[in-house]
């Protein structure tokens, strides 16, 4: 049987993923996997037809696709994206219709699932039959268990196949509504805002200057006395995707900078406004190939957040409300960064009056949060992926990754439980206790309610600033 391997990895054939296709080709040696390095060579497969044609005519000739693929900022990298991107665009979805399709990404678990349920969504948009997603710990295949976990997965997917099973259909077709905004003139109307000499800047990856997008922001820009930035990352001199090579790992020096204007466009553009606005379109079921090029150049900062304590919003071009996955993204990154989310306002439902109303209202909501310094506390989102960073760079990642590190200790960011002192002097007071003496057991769980409660009643009656 034929298959296809879409390698998502900038690194090519030294990628650690298809260390793992090559062990399923190993095992299954009956099979032939064609690995096709599309992320890698996404330059020359966006300009030379003659390349990406080969590329397709893979795919049409073979019974399966396997997505493979790093995880790269919460979703695939910006050069894969741009891949997925020019299916559409040069109208070769019928290559893909039908057929089965599996997915195979290594990550250290950062957001993986944002990443699956991403393919699987594009997957089921091409008309594919999804069988399943494999997503590994990069290190994974060096354990037995896992390594028979992995031949089990491409068991079932070649079985499928052979067999010609029906798969499920996971996420429904988007419905796009077809809605020109036009500013109402009620912004006009209002009375304008005061920035309180807050920095705002809306940064954007507009194309289309009729676009609702692009009306959307100046009807934002209008709410305001004072000025606000429009910072469009498709001016910014961007040489290439993130390689991946992890070489800015040790000082965060990223290798492209001095080949281009990116190092410097974050640390003058992206990192000083107080206010953030990020206005983007929706690009099927994430923002642009662009945009997301921006996030993953952002990477040469490691995992420490660089723009922090700062107020958020979001305009939006697109039915977010119909991707909660997306949604997800929005909410955990912003958590993780120690920023706040204000709003999102989208054109996706509402009259433009409505708009108008969603926009002012962000406008006036981001001056009075970020004069207040309001911080959402962090939901699962960013408290559990926060623990995944702190656990990895303390241990497997740290030799690699000195400058985050060096970042975590000076923070106060490697809060295990194990540090915490007076969890430890709690549980050495109270198992014994409990564990040994049944009566003082039953007096203990009876009053755990009450106890619990006790030093936050104390706040409450004094309240402290
Ligand atoms: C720019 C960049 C972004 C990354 N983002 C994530 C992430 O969001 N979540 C995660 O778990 N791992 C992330 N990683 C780690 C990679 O997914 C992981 O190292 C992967 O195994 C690399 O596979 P490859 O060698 O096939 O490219 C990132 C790595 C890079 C270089």
């Amino acid at each position: 049987m034929k298959i296809a391997v879409l390698n998502g990895s900038p690194k090519g054939n030294l990628s650690v993923t298809m260390q793992y296709i090559l062990y399923i080709q190993k095992k299954f040696p009956q099979h032939e996997l064609k690995i096709l390095n599309v992320a890698q060579q996404i330059k020359t497969l966006e300009k030379d037809q003659e390349k990406f044609q080969e590329v397709i005519e893979v795919i049409k000739a073979s019974e399966g696709v396997i997505w493979g693929f790093p995880l790269y900022v919460t979703l695939v990298s910006s050069q894969y994206k741009h891949f997925i991107e020019l299916i559409s665009e040069k109208g070769v979805e019928d290559a893909f219709k039908d057929k089965y399709a599996a997915l195979v990404c290594t990550s250290i678990h950062f957001y993986d699932h944002t990443a699956v349920n991403y393919i699987n969504a594009i997957s089921d948009d091409l008309e594919m039959r999804f069988v399943g997603f494999y997503s590994a710990e990069m290190m994974d295949l060096m354990e037995e268990e896992q390594r028979e976990n992995l031949v089990s997965f491409a068991k079932d997917f070649f079985y499928t196949i052979e067999n010609k099973l029906s798969t499920t259909r996971r996420y429904p077709p988007l419905k796009l509504r077809e809605y020109k905004y036009t500013p109402s003139g009620l912004i006009n109307d209002k009375e304008k805002i005061h920035a309180n000499g807050k920095k705002i800047s809306i940064i954007t990856d507009l194309t289309d200057e009729e676009s609702n997008l692009a009306k959307m922001i100046k009807s934002f820009q209008d709410c305001f006395s004072s000025n606000v930035e429009i910072i469009n990352v498709n001016d910014v001199d961007i040489k290439g995707g993130c390689l991946g090579c992890c070489q800015c790992a040790y000082d965060n020096q990223c290798i492209y900078r001095d080949k281009d204007g990116f190092t410097e466009f974050y640390n003058t553009k992206v990192k000083t406004p107080d206010i953030i606005i990020r206005a983007l379109t929706i690009k099927d079921r994430y923002f642009s190939s662009r945009w997301k090029l921006v996030l993953d150049r952002s990477f040469f900062n490691g995992h420490v957040p660089t723009i922090i304590g700062r107020q958020i919003g979001y305009i939006i071009s697109g039915p977010l409300g119909q991707i909660p996955n997306l949604r997800q993204i929005i909410y955990g990154m912003t958590e993780l960064a120690d920023n706040n989310l204000v709003d999102i306002v989208t054109d996706e439902y509402g009259e433009s009056r409505d708009i108008d109303q969603m926009l002012y209202n962000l406008a006036e909501r981001v001056v009075r949060l970020s004069n207040s310094n309001y911080i959402s506390p962090g939901t699962y989102l960013a408290v559990g992926g926060r623990k995944i960073f702190r656990d990895a760079i303390y241990g497997r990642m740290r030799f690699v990754f000195q400058a985050d590190h060096r970042y975590y200790e000076e923070h106060g960011l490697y809060d295990f439980p194990q540090d915490d002192e007076q969890a430890k002097k709690m549980n050495d007071m109270f198992i014994p206790l409990i564990n040994k003496d049944e009566k003082f057991r039953k007096m203990f769980y009876s009053r755990t309610t009450t106890e619990m409660v006790k030093p936050l009643q104390e706040i409450v009656k004094n309240p402290k600033k």
